[in-house]
């Protein structure tokens, strides 16, 4: 049923004119190809785990995203933060954090592996400050990155999905 509700958006944005002068079939095109953004973001259950999943991105007004496309550190969800451990030997893994008690860290690393690490064996571990997502100011025309934007505009989340993932506006980085 809730199909229904999820396929108007995607319909709608084929029958109209493109928002913000992008065009959403060309930005999936940049999306799988010159941009490679699924070799790090997953939609609709096709791309990688590493970043944050895009299915419902859309919920995003063009200016965050477009934000997000050419200046990722200016704004990281608490939730989508990247951790990183350095273990007693010197070796980093980094990833997204799924859990941290008082002894141990758990955490999927870039090849969407499940690892955990016991802090005894830590040299360092903590939140990355920086985004691991380049921006792409000069890997993108500004016309690449409006049909970008268009693109991921078309991924609405369903209706009553609000706050199920507590995905808000960004947080502000802390600097
Ligand atoms: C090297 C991996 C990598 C690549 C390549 C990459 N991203 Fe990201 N992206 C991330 C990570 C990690 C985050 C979460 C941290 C942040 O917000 O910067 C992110 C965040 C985002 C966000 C914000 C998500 C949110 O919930 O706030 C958007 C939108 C986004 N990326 C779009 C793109 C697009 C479009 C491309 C291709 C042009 C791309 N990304 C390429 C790793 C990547």
């Amino acid at each position: 049923m809730w199909i229904k509700f999820v396929m108007v958006p995607i319909l709608a944005a084929g029958a109209l004119p493109a928002q913000s002068g992008g065009d959403p079939a060309n930005g999936k095109l940049i999306f799988e190809g010159k941009g490679n953004c699924i070799s790090c973001h997953r939609i609709k259950g096709n791309g990688s785990r590493f970043g944050p999943d895009l299915s419902e991105i859309g919920a995003r007004t063009p200016e965050q995203l477009q934000t997000s496309i050419l200046d990722p550190d200016a704004e990281i969800a608490p939730a989508n933060r990247i951790y990183r451990v350095v273990s007693k030997n010197g070796t980093t893994t980094v990833g997204r954090l799924l859990n941290e008690d008082t002894f141990s860290v758990q955490m999927i690393d870039k090849t969407e592996r499940l690892r955990s690490f016991q802090k005894a064996d830590l040299r360092d571990y903590g939140f990355e400050a920086h985004s691991p997502m380049p921006s792409f100011k000069d890997k993108l025309t500004a016309q690449e990155v409006a049909d970008v934007v268009a693109y991921l505009s078309t991924f609405k989340p369903p209706p009553g999905a609000r706050g199920r993932g507590g995905r808000g506006p960004a947080a502000p980085a802390p600097h």
